[in-house]
Parts: C-alpha cells; sequence; structure tokens
C-alpha cells in the first residue's frame, strides 16, 4: 500500500493532519524523535524512530514512502534535505510559511519536475487561505497592478510547551531572502522584493457577518510569495492578524530585531521560547479568515474573503487534503504552493467558504 509519513507526528500539526488523513480513509506513518510519545498517539497506526532529520531523511531513501508530510519547522533548514531524499519517489507537502524556506523549496522546482514528482510547500492556514483568496479573484482576469492579503487567525491553544519547531520558525528570521536583510519585513514593488517595516501599514478589518473587528500589519511570511507568483501583481503586501501593530510591540520589536542576528543571543532566546508554557484557551473568535483587495489597472477593485472554522483545525485538513489529491494522481510535477496547484476550489474542499465583495 502506498505509505504516507508524518514528520514531527507528536506535534500539534502532525496530529491535526493524522486526524484528517483517518477521516479520508489513509492511515498514516507517524514518524519521530520518540518511540514512546509516538505510540502514544498513533492510534495503532505505523511509526518510525528517527532521531533527527539527516536519520529521517535517511529512512526515507530506504523506505521510499508515496508521500512524506513533514512539519517539521524551521522549513528553510529541513525542507531541502527531506525533498531530495525523498527523489525520485516521494511526493512531499510541508505547512511553511516563511519567505526563506519558500525560496530555497519553490526553487527546487525544476529538480522535482525533472523527478516525476510535486512538492507542495505552504499547506498551511496562512498560506493557503490568503493564496486561495487570490486565486479566486483572479479567475479570469489579467494580471492586477496591486494586492495585499490579510490573514486572521483563530485558534484555541491546547496546554504545553511553545516547541522547538515554532520557536526557530519566529526567530531564525529569513535568511537568504532577497531584498533586505535577515530581520526586516518585505513587500514587492515593481515586480521585486524591497524592505517593509514589519508592524507596519496596519489595517482594522471589519469582518462580515458581525464577525467583529481585526488588525492585520505587514509581515514578511510565504503568503507575499504566494500571493505575488498567484496574481502576476507588481506590488504586493502581506499582513497578518498576529503581525506586532500596536507602538508598543512595534518599539520592543525594534529593540530586540538587531539582538536577535547575535548567534548566540538567538539560539538563547530559541531555547528560552521553546520552552515557554501556554495555558488553554479557546479560539478567540468563531471564524478564521483570508482576506485580499486586489486592484487592476483598469481601475477595478476586487475585494473577497475565505472563511473557515479553527486554524489549527484547518492546518490539519489542508495537508490532508493534499497528499488525497497526490495519491490519486492529481498533482503536477514540480513545486508549487497549493492553491496554484489546486486552484481556488482546494479551500472549499477543505470546508472553507469564499464571501465575494462587489466589485468596486
Ligand atoms: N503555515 C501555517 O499556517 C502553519 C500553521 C501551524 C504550524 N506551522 C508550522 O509548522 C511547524 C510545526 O508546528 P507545530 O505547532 O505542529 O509544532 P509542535 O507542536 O512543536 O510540533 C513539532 C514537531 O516537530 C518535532 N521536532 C521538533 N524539532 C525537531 C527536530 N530537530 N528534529 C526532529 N523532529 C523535531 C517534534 O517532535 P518531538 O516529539 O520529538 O519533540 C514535534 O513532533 C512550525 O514550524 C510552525 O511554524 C505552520
Amino acid at each position: 500500500m502506498a505509505e504516507v509519513w508524518i514528520l514531527g507526528g507528536t506535534g500539534r500539526s502532525g496530529r491535526a493532519i493524522a486526524t484528517a488523513l483517518r477521516a479520508r480513509g489513509i492511515r498514516p506513518t507517524l514518524v519521530g524523535r520518540d518511540g514512546a510519545r509516538l505510540t502514544a498517539v498513533a492510534e495503532g497506526d505505523r511509526t518510525v524512530v528517527a532521531a533527527s532529520i539527516a536519520a529521517m531523511a535517511g529512512e526515507i531513501s530506504r523506505q521510499r514512502p508515496a508521500v512524506v508530510i513533514n512539519t517539521v519547522g524551521p522549513f528553510a533548514a529541513t525542507a531541502e534535505p527531506i525533498i531530495r531524499a525523498g527523489l525520485p519517489a516521494s511526493h512531499y507537502v510541508d505547512l511553511a510559511n516563511d519567505l526563506s524556506a519558500f525560496t530555497t523549496t519553490l526553487g527546487l522546482h525544476d529538480a522535482v519536475a525533472a523527478a516525476g514528482r510535486t512538492v507542495v510547500t505552504g499547506a498551511g492556514f496562512g498560506v493557503a487561505a490568503t493564496e486561495s483568496v487570490v486565486v479566486k479573484l483572479c479567475e479570469g482576469r489579467p494580471a492586477p497592478r496591486r494586492v495585499r492579503v490579510d490573514a486572521v487567525a483563530s485558534l484555541a491553544m491546547e496546554a504545553g510547551a511553545f516547541g522547538e519547531a515554532l520557536a526557530a520558525s519566529i526567530l531564525d528570521g529569513i535568511p537568504g531572502v532577497a531584498g533586505g536583510g535577515r530581520f526586516q519585513g518585505r513587500r514587492y514593488r515593481g515586480g521585486r522584493l524591497v524592505p517593509d517595516r514589519i508592524g507596519g501599514d496596519a489595517r482594522e478589518l471589519t469582518l462580515p457577518g458581525g464577525g467583529g473587528t481585526a488588525t492585520a500589519a505587514s509581515i514578511p511570511l510565504g503568503e507575499l510569495m504566494a500571493a505575488q507568483r498567484a496574481s502576476g501583481a507588481p506590488d504586493v503586501q502581506a499582513a497578518s492578524g498576529e503581525a506586532p501593530s500596536s507602538p508598543v510591540a512595534r518599539a520592543a520589536m525594534a529593540a530586540l530585531l538587531p539582538v536577535l542576528a547575535i548567534g548566540p543571543v538567538r539560539e538563547f532566546a530559541k531555547r528560552r521560547l521553546a520552552a515557554v508554557q501556554i495555558t488553554a484557551r479557546p479560539r478567540p473568535r468563531q471564524h478564521s479568515w483570508g482576506h485580499a483587495v486586489i486592484d487592476w489597472p483598469d481601475g477595478t477593485t476586487r475585494e473577497g474573503w475565505l472563511r473557515l472554522g479553527d486554524a489549527q483545525e484547518w492546518t490539519g485538513v489542508v495537508p490532508a487534503e493534499v497528499c488525497r489529491r497526490l495519491l490519486a494522481g492529481e498533482g503536477r510535477p514540480g513545486a508549487f504552493t497549493p492553491a496554484a496547484l489546486f486552484g481556488s476550489e482546494l479551500a472549499e474542499s477543505c470546508g472553507a467558504e469564499y464571501l465575494l465583495v462587489a466589485d468596486r
């Protein structure tokens, strides 16, 4: 039988993906560093113990699963060795949403295509929700002039440690990304990545259907590159409800970011953040949202929303649905983001709903 491996099977995202795969009749193999922790969450499914990313890559080369779903961040470090270990046997899916990992992974397009496999990066809430709205609004239209996307996540938090993977994804910055420094924001102007202020251009969004308001501000995440590639627009900005937009938060960031450039300080900060204990809390609002406003050179403006439930649950469903489609032979060779590969309908098949505002 075609095997589906989840790297990081014990994690929040790994468990959510396993649940969504089982709901699709696919029994995953959970891969991780600790046999006892894996068995505790495996629900009788197969487990593979491997002590490090290098060891996981070795097992993938040896056992050749049909699909590898990677949930171990930072993806800038883990994606390439895992993708290369899988070629030419394994398709690959991950949850990356940082520009550094996107640059590397999407840059492997030709190598992946030559092997006849498919790589889907950014199969988590932020990228999939915002990119899907862009694809939907651009259907049947020429390339627009300007795009702004906003991601507003709502998720329940479970008690536990913040975790190494997440801490590294946040504090490593975006090394190797064109257009600015490692700890600087980005946007596209004239088709090129240029510096932007993290937490800048904050906008208060009125969420549809009486969903209240949320503030989203600029942040250099994978959403930015996905929106640019999906639209072809020269000017693109990506914002998130998680970005530090208040003057106090921005001042704290301005003080913190230069210090993070010092390697030992960054490693210390990562260890401290990874160990922080999160207290359980319910999701703060009923829905999570992807949002886009798009302007065309002819003066048309289109705006749309994607409405879904808990963002963490959706981060389980999207990779599972992408995996199901890859197993069914519905992919194409190369490296893609999810809606660029499967279109705007992917989000709907994952239980989300579009709300389109009348054209202006
Ligand atoms: N795109 C999106 O919208 C989105 C949404 C959610 C998460 N994410 C990203 O997905 C990643 C995982 O998030 P999460 O919340 O699921 O994290 P998590 O709960 O901390 O789980 C991380 C998993 O990775 C494993 N792991 C950590 N460091 C490892 C290493 N050095 N070698 C091998 N395995 C390692 C852990 O295994 P052990 O049990 O052995 O510790 C655990 O299974 C993060 O990078 C996060 O940024 C993206």
